[in-house]
């Protein structure tokens, strides 16, 4: 089985990848990252000598390079994670999101059709389907839920969900999709919000909360998502979308004083920042469908993932250190500065 990952050398591809190489010992890894600012080498450098895991560095959006990719290597299945990540990036600068989130699946799929693959499955997100109030917490977000997305980065996913499912209804493209909700976990970008709480809180500098914290997600260990797309990828029904999610709703508030309490740093390090423009109030999934059907369940509770998450961190600074000592500073300056927080 050949296994084409795209965007791992991120957060949740690179986690996967060492993830299937420890799995399966008959299975040839392939991964096609561009190494954007959210891509390291470093992330994957555990792999680099395995001889059944093969780097490529580029672009997805790049016909060329993908078609002669397939045309070499023959991938079985595809797994894209590819993607510009970031809400706040996106509301800054929404043009590269709709290169690499559609454009980019755009012509993963047309690889697919034109060489022929078993499976393409679609990373997407919980957010395509916008958010949900914080008074109803009877409310959850189903498969059947309409897709309403919010921010420019929700609206690229939702658009490439649509692309994908087109293609499995005109082309008969035997395509997957899974919505997870939010992920946490080792190697995550410190832009987002618990990577970043925990190098600030062990820099000793401010942790930026947006408006008043009171915004929930849904939170996951990232190696739950890992199995879960793992299942789907072997047993889900083609042209089928699977929520992945574990009932473990926090508000940005309680995540951040967790992480506070586990360094044993002092809650005066939280200030109140500018809140994010359209912020979504609640995401929740609904699981029952991936629990139903394929037997999924996650493994990992919140209060474990968390200390073994700061763990990580704390066993890995060169890892983030070099990260943040680079373009990361001018993002900072740009994104906290804006929002009235001194970043010096
Ligand atoms: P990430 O930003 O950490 O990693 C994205 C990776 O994609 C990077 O390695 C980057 O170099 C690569 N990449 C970007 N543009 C590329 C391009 N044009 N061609 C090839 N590679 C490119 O993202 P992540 O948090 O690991 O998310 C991975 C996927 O999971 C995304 O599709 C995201 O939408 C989805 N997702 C993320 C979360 C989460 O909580 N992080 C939750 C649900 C779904
Ligand atoms: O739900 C899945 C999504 O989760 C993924 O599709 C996205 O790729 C991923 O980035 C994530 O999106 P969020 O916007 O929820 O994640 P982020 O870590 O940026 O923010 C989480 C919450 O914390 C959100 O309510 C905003 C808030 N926040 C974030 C940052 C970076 C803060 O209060 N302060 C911050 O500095």
């Amino acid at each position: 089985m050949i296994i084409l990952v795209t965007g791992g050398a991120g957060f949740i591809g690179g986690n996967f990848v060492h993830y299937m190489l420890k799995k399966y010992d008959n299975y040839r890894i392939i991964c096609l990252d561009a190494l954007t600012y959210a891509g390291s080498l470093e992330t994957l450098a555990d792999v680099m000598d395995n001889p059944l895991f093969t780097f490529i560095k580029g672009d997805i959006a790049d016909r060329d390079l993908v078609y002669s990719l397939f045309e070499r290597e023959h991938p079985d299945i595809v797994v894209n994670f590819a993607a510009e990540s970031h809400v706040d990036r996106s509301i800054e600068d929404p043009g590269i999101f709709l290169r690499t989130n559609i454009m980019g699946t755009g012509v993963l799929l047309d690889a697919c059709r034109k060489y022929g693959i078993r499976r393409f499955h679609q990373v997407s997100t919980d957010e395509v389907y916008g958010d949900l109030p914080l008074d109803r917490p009877d409310l959850f977000f189903t498969e059947e839920t309409p897709l309403h997305a919010s921010s420019p980065y929700s609206s690229s996913k939702a658009a490439a969900d649509l692309l994908v499912l087109a293609y499995y209804r005109t082309y008969k493209l035997p395509v997957t999709i899974s919505r997870c909700s939010n992920n946490y976990g080792a190697y995550q970008f410190p832009e987002k919000l618990i990577p970043l709480m925990i190098a600030n809180a062990l820099n000793d500098k401010p942790l930026p909360v947006y408006g008043k914290g009171e915004n929930v997600r849904d939170w996951l260990y990232v190696e739950d998502h890992c199995t879960a797309v793992d299942l789907i990828i072997h047993k889900g029904r083609e042209g089928e979308v699977y929520n992945i999610g574990g009932h473990n709703e926090r508000t940005n508030l309680e995540v951040v004083r967790t992480i506070l309490r586990e360094l044993g740093k002092p809650e005066s390090l939280i200030q109140f920042v500018k809140d994010r423009p359209g912020h979504d109030l609640r995401y929740a999934i609904d699981p029952a469908k991936i629990q139903r059907e394929l037997g999924w369940k996650p493994e990992t509770p919140f209060d474990e993932g968390i200390r073994k998450t700061i763990k990580w961190y704390l066993d890995n600074r060169s890892w983030w250190e070099n990260i943040i000592s680079g373009e990361y500073m001018h993002y900072y300056e740009r994104m906290y500065g804006n929002r009235g927080m001194s970043t010096a």
